[in-house]
């Protein structure tokens, strides 16, 4: 399957999807969007109320605001993809309990490994937690840390920032490093040689190196 398959059988598992609660509680399910090669991707906390009404990620006011940060960060909706840790509507906008993240969490990985993003952008504590579990979102935000092998950007949720005016210089300060980091991972990607590879032997897969994070800049 190629990653566009990849994610539209994603979507219509979790669109039929039973593994937790917030089943029962759903209007629509919200996959995500966005093209299958988009070098950035974004990922939220969980469909809010207009999410779960349209079956559509970042609708609502978070979204409005989330577009004007793209629009910042020289990038268009179109152009990246935008999903949540969770798909379904968690009620009342709660946050999303271990065992609902636990449950969703294979449809993102699928995603991620679909898409292969040179940046992910974590929104949000939850999603950032995926990544950097330990990590503090105000003393990291805005950085890129690399993640067994992934540049992850932690930023703050635009929703946080709506709520808290004072955060929003900082959120729109974060958004416009993403081109430099964009460019980061790509002038490094072309610097890595390609090898011709060999057949493998099942050994050659036990000495992978433990999971690496380092802060790049
Ligand atoms: N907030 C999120 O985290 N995700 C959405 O899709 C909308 C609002
Ligand atoms: Fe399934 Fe995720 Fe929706 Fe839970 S939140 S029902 S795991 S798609």
């Amino acid at each position: 399957m190629n990653a566009k398959e990849i994610l539209d059988e994603v979507a219509a598992q979790v669109t039929q999807c039973e593994k937790c609660q917030l089943r029962f509680s759903r209007k629509n399910a919200v996959p995500g969007e966005g093209p299958a090669n988009s070098e950035i991707m974004f990922i939220g906390e969980g469909p809010g109320f207009y999410e779960n009404e349209q079956g559509r990620p970042f609708v609502g006011q978070a979204g409005k605001f989330l577009d004007e940060l793209l629009e910042m960060a020289g990038l268009k909706r179109e152009q990246v993809f935008i999903c949540n840790v969770v798909k379904c509507r968690p009620p009342g906008n709660r946050d999303p309990e271990p065992q609902e993240l636990q449950a969703c969490n294979g449809y993102l990985d699928r995603q991620i490994e679909a898409i292969n993003p040179h940046v992910i952008v974590t929104l949000g504590r939850f999603s950032m937690a995926k990544f950097l579990p330990q990590a503090r979102i105000s003393s990291i935000h805005g950085n890129a840390m690399l993640v067994n092998g992934r540049m992850i950007v932690p930023m703050f949720h635009p929703a946080a920032a709506l709520h808290q005016p004072s955060l929003k210089p900082q959120v729109i300060e974060d958004f416009k490093k993403l081109p430099e980091y964009l460019a980061q991972m790509k002038k490094d990607q072309k610097e890595i040689p390609v090898f011709e590879q060999k057949e493998e032997t099942s050994s050659d897969h036990n000495d992978e190196p433990p999971a690496e994070q380092l802060s790049l800049f």
